[in-house]
């Protein structure tokens, strides 16, 4: 079977967004395979966090068509689970662990449905599968950074669903929770599932990813890390703001 028999998890034709004049991500095309793990990778303001949450519908496309496993947004929305960066979250919004993990289960419980006994229980699961399972009844706001990460990281694996879209999981996160969240990330790829990160660290974009996006308003490159991730499209991306010095230490090889 060639990779174009595949459907991909989440794919972006055209994809243009823009809140005032400039686009913030411009005429954007790339398919994101299912059972892989793929990175987004650009400068700050490259839209990154635009594109995944155009992906999700919450901000309006100016052109372009998302498709989930093949369908429109509007059929394929619960499909589709999503950790924020974690500086546009409220913290002081006064709810504890367990809540913020059960909003996950809102598509399957409805609005006024009834959470019962079995849903706190999948909820507890989930901060056990995160390794935070003793801060269930813990206020948001007295998390440490890499706890509330994680915290976001159970709420999309109540959701079950089939795509993982991730904006910054590993930042400001000790080595500790970037193992265990990388593990859960490997854990869901495993199990077939697509999993698309916003992602900063260059240095572990190999170890961690089989894909990758080179994002900076345009697409700049994309495709497997080994073909993709070079130090020619690094420096498109990146321009004046990477050193070549520093792309050397990546040890990339050349094209
Ligand atoms: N709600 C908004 N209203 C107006 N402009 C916005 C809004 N959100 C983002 N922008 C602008 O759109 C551009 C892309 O922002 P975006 O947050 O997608 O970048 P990013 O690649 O995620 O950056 P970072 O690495 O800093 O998180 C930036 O110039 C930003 O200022
Ligand atoms: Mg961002």
């Amino acid at each position: 079977m060639s990779v174009a028999d595949i459907t991909p998890a989440l794919s972006v034709q055209g994809l243009t967004v823009s809140y005032g004049q400039k686009p913030a991500v411009f005429d954007v095309s790339a398919a994101f395979r299912p059972r892989a793990m793929t990175a987004i990778i650009g400068p700050n303001g490259a839209g990154k966090s635009t594109m995944l949450k155009a992906a999700l519908g919450v901000v309006p496309r100016l052109s372009g068509e998302v498709r989930v496993f093949g369908q429109p947004l509007s059929e394929a929305r619960a499909r589709i689970a999503y950790v924020p960066q974690r500086a546009s979250v409220d913290w002081d919004f006064p709810t504890n662990v367990r809540d913020v993990v059960l909003m996950g289960l809102y598509r399957k419980v409805g609005l006024l449905g009834r959470i019962t006994g079995a849903h706190r229980r999948l909820a507890d699961e989930c901060l056990a599968r995160v390794g935070i399972e003793g801060f269930a009844g813990r206020q948001i706001g007295q998390l440490s950074g890499g706890q509330q990460q994680r915290v976001f990281l159970a709420r999309a694996l109540a959701q079950e669903a089939d795509l993982y879209l991730l904006d910054e999981p590993f930042a400001g996160v000790d080595a500790a929770t970037e193992r265990a969240i990388i593990e859960v990330l490997k854990g869901l790829k495993a199990e077939g599932k697509a999993v698309v990160a916003v992602h900063h660290d260059l240095s572990t974009v190999g170890a961690y990813f089989d894909d990758v996006l080179l994002l900076n308003v345009r697409r700049i490159a994309a495709g497997p890390v080994e073909a993709a991730f070079t130090a020619e499209s690094l420096q498109a991306t990146y321009g004046g703001r990477l050193a070549g010095a520093h792309i050397d230490q990546l040890g990339l090889r050349s094209a």
